[in-house]
């Protein structure tokens, strides 16, 4: 968030409480999502979620590289986040930045939580999110398309990994931030979580927030986790021509 004029800050909320693209306080940025999108990758996905379009590729369990991170008793998740140069309105420059690093340490932590790791030891299982056009959320659409590609590989997971940024706009909270409310609001708060448990495996916060708007926040994030679970299940039940019930919903 860089210091900007008055003048310069766009309207952020309307007098009718609609956002600067018309949605509500609560609402989702359209999303789709192809698994499998990529022939070579063991697993893959696409993820298109509002202006984001972001790749996951996922190869493994494989030997590891550099051997010395290799673990005797799990595999490791190994996550590589980039931004390609023509992703963002100014050209980035290529190459792994501080900011690429850290999203793809956390990426990586998040999925290593749900993946049965103990199943294949001393292995590696590679994820590479690739950003082709970034709007704000990048993390949590890499983190989406993370999962479902490692669900096309056959990987066994905990559950899948829904993941949305909320934040603190013109004084409202509000559910999956665009670039002009990433840039111009006072907070920003990604997270990923394992619906089944409710257990938060990411959990980031850039800006300030009260404690009662940190518990609404929360509140609006899961459930658009949910939301989101729901559309990362159909494209794998698309992927494979599965039709009929739901197994995570036995029981419900
Ligand atoms: O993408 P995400 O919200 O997870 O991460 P961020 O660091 O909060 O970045 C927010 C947005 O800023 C990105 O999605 C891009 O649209 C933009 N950005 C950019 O224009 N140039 C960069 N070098 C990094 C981010």
């Amino acid at each position: 968030m860089g210091s900007v004029g008055a003048k310069d800050v766009p309207v952020l909320i309307g007098e009718d409480g609609r956002r600067i693209d018309g949605r509500r306080a609560d609402e989702l940025r359209p999303m789709k999502i192809t698994a499998g999108a990529l022939h070579q990758a063991d697993g893959s996905a696409f993820v298109e979620w509002g202006m984001n379009k972001v790749m996951a590729a996922v190869y493994g369990p494989r030997e590891v590289h550099p051997r010395h991170l290799q673990e005797n008793n799990k595999a490791i998740v190994q996550c590589r986040y980039n931004m390609a140069a023509f992703s963002v309105d100014e050209r980035k420059r290529p190459g792994l930045d501080r900011r690429s690093q850290e999203i793809s340490k956390v990426i990586a932590e998040a999925l290593e939580s749900v993946v049965f790791a103990e199943e294949y030891p001393r292995t590696s299982i590679d994820v590479y999110i690739e950003v082709l056009q970034a709007n704000a959320g990048t993390r949590c659409a890499g983190v989406v398309a993370a999962s479902v590609a490692l669900a096309d590989a056959g990987i066994p997971m905990v559950d899948l990994l829904p993941s949305v940024a909320v934040g603190k706009v013109a004084g409202h909270i509000v559910l999956d931030l665009k670039k002009e409310e990433d840039n111009f609001g006072e907070a920003d708060m990604p997270m990923a979580l394992v619906p089944q448990s409710g257990r938060l495996v990411l959990l980031q916060m850039e800006g300030r927030l009260s404690k009662a708007e940190f518990a609404t926040a929360l509140d609006m994030g899961v459930a658009g986790c949910k939301t989101i679970y729901g559309t990362m299940k159909q494209a794998l039940r698309d992927r494979y021509n599965v039709t009929g019930s739901d197994p995570t919903e036995a029981g419900q």
